[in-house]
């Protein structure tokens, strides 16, 4: 048996939930939290580490821990927004090999995927404790207006960890299925998700029969909490700056520090009036001495910091209305989605814009998770999922003279397809390039490039050129796909892809050899840590009945050497516990209980 459970892949946390009786459930993490940091890191020694224990070792370890790497996801490194992330970033990005974006870690590079699929797999280790079967499949969730490379490259990311992505799905439609599962009164929602990384608005019709119809989506993939730390972290380091006369982005620690600091204050700021940013010895030596940072800051002045990022979101909101056709009042019910939307200025902007205070109730970091496990289970079962959504980018072709035509328009249901007829012209012509892009520019440089296509080995000099019809579709998972086919022949063409951003074959191959075998490692570990606590349990419980024995059993010969014999054992084995190997740990094990056994029997003879 194996379960399919539904994973929120976020800028800042990932959480994972599962149905369980008929319920959508989320699942803790062993620490106890329903939601894991979306931070990796790797030590000097090599050693890779996930979720809670990365940010707690962030500040000593900055330039080798990640965090924020979904707002790189398929994204080439030529672009403004890897320029921004560079600029910010304690870590180091540099160009793959495929114009994509790459992180060093301890001289080892790795794709925004291979790191996603860290976070993948450790949802994947989540789950399986929980439910205790194998889970090698997942609804995955991603911003709404996430494009055609950062969809392929989530899909690569489950690739990498082993699992198969059976359903790619917005996150504010799994967020608007949570919040309507169940109810059959028809209405009208508005999901305002702003999390860590990203902001989406989707307005979604539910109709009587209890289906979900996403009307319109937007967003943009590089706003969310991220950009509000960083405009804490300016204000307080210019400060600093303008006290000091030291530029602490010079420091990476400082920096760290700084970021964490700038992200506490504006967490606090939405509960709290003002908070104190205190940070000793933010620069301890130096021809300066050491320095400490000492700031307070204040709602209103974070509001001031941040007040175009939500106005920014507002303006998306009008233009998702639009699409939709749809005035604010129309809405019915407005749901809040994401970490963000607890900060007081963000919900009396969305309050103020839609005229109704939003809905209370929605769990606003584990509602996506809860959707996608809905929609897992549907699929499980083999149910339609009763979503219906629609593609957030036009997509099109390059003209001549640098012009996008759009085939198929935003806001299209998907999945969708559309043919086009391609003509050669010039006698002797066998290739056809076909450039294929995202977005709603009319010229092609503008728009996001997909992919570059060529029609191959076609027949030269046929009268009146050669017709081929190209099949541009749109998965349910919102990727494009291409197929072509000669309309005189009949025959299916193959279409070679020249260029796009993602990973080759042999490059996910690899990183999936990577990631199995951590995998293995990480449960041998854990099966080790295991053994090593039922160790460490029987040496407390000996060591706590060892006097009781000494006192009965030591007057004779025989009981003074069995208690000798225990209490041996007991040191050696307590000794060598933290370096044991797996053999060591079964032998020391066996041993243990021997001398329980042993121990027992002897106390109960003498009473
Ligand atoms: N009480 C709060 N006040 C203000 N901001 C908060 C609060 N709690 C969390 N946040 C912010 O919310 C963001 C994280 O939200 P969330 O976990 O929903 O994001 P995510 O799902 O990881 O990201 P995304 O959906 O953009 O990929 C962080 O920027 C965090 O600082
Ligand atoms: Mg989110």
């Amino acid at each position: 048996m194996s379960r399919i459970v539904g994973i929120d892949l976020g800028t800042t946390n990932c959480c994972v939930a599962v149905v369980d009786d008929a319920k959508p459930r989320v699942i803790p993490n062993k620490h106890g939290y329903n939601t894991t940091p979306s931070v990796v890191a790797v030590t000097e020694t090599g050693q890779r580490i996930v979720g809670q224990i990365a940010v707690r070792q962030a500040v000593t370890n900055p330039e080798h821990t990640v965090q924020g790497a979904k707002r790189l996801m398929g994204r080439p490194f030529d672009s403004d927004e890897v320029r921004h992330a560079a600029a910010h970033a304690s870590f180091e990005i540099v160009p793959g090999p495929h114009e994509d974006t790459r992180i060093i870690l301890h001289g080892k590079e790795h794709s925004i995927p291979e790191l996603s699929a860290m976070f993948l797999q450790e949802m994947r280790v989540v789950a399986e404790d929980y439910t205790g079967v194998r889970v090698d499949r997942a609804v995955v969730t991603v911003p709404a207006y996430f494009n055609d490379n950062q969809r392929q490259a989530v899909r690569d990311a489950g690739a990498i960890a082993g699992l198969e992505v059976v359903r790619i799905l917005n996150e504010p439609t799994a967020a608007a299925l949570a919040f309507g599962f169940g109810t059959s009164e028809p209405k009208t929602l508005a999901v305002y998700d702003l999390g860590g990384g990203t902001f989406d608005i989707s307005i979604v019709r539910i109709d009587e029969h209890g289906e979900f119809h996403v009307v319109s989506t937007t967003g943009d993939s590089f706003l969310g909490g991220e950009d509000f730390d960083e405009r804490v972290m300016d204000f307080l380091m210019k400060a600093f700056y303008r006290d000091n006369e030291i530029d602490l982005r010079e420091s990476p620690i400082a920096l760290q520090r700084v970021r964490q600091a700038a992200q506490k204050a504006k967490t606090e700021l939405s509960s709290v009036d003002e908070t104190d940013v205190s940070l000793p010895f933010i620069i301890s030596t130096g021809p300066t001495g050491p320095r400490h940072m000492e700031y307070t800051v204040t709602r209103q002045h974070l509001e001031q910091l941040t007040g175009d990022l939500v106005t920014r979101t507002l303006q998306i909101c009008e233009i998702g209305l639009q699409y939709a056709q749809l005035k604010p009042e129309e809405i019915d019910e407005v749901i809040l989605v994401g970490g963000m939307t607890r900060m007081p200025a963000v919900q009396r902007a969305v309050e103020g814009y839609f005229e109704r205070p939003p809905c209370k109730g929605v769990h606003p970091d584990e509602v996506v998770a809860l959707g996608a496990a809905l929609a897992a289970h549907a699929i499980e079962e083999d149910r339609d999922t009763g979503l219906h959504d629609v593609t957030a980018h036009s997509l099109g072709i390059m003209t001549a003279g640098g012009g996008f035509d759009a085939l198929i328009p935003a806001m299209e249901p998907v999945p969708t397809k559309v043919e086009e007829l391609f003509t050669t012209s010039r006698d002797g012509q066998t290739t056809v390039k076909i450039v294929v892009l995202q977005g709603e520019s009319q010229w092609a440089a503008e728009n996001n490039a997909l992919g570059r296509f060529a029609l191959t080995n076609l027949r030269p000099g046929a009268a009146g050129g050669v017709r081929v019809r190209v099949t541009f579709t749109i998965d349910e998972d919102g990727i494009f796909s291409v197929g072509a086919k000669d309309l005189d022949t009949g025959e299916e063409k193959t279409i070679d892809v020249l260029a796009s951003s993602g990973l080759s074959d042999d490059e996910i191959e690899r990183m999936m050899a990577d990631s199995a075998e951590f995998l293995a490692f990480r449960r041998a570990e854990e099966s080790r840590e295991d053994s090593r606590q039922a160790c460490s349990r029987l040496i407390a419980k000996l060591k706590g009945v060892l006097p009781e024995a000494e006192k009965k059993m030591a007057w004779t010969p025989v009981g003074a050497n069995a208690v000798e014999k225990a209490r041996k054992a007991v040191q050696l084995v307590e000794t060598g516990l933290s370096g044991a190997d797996d053999e060591a740990l079964t032998k020391q094990h066996a041993l243990l209980l021997r001398v329980e056994q042993m121990i027992d029997r002897a106390l109960e003879k003498a009473s």
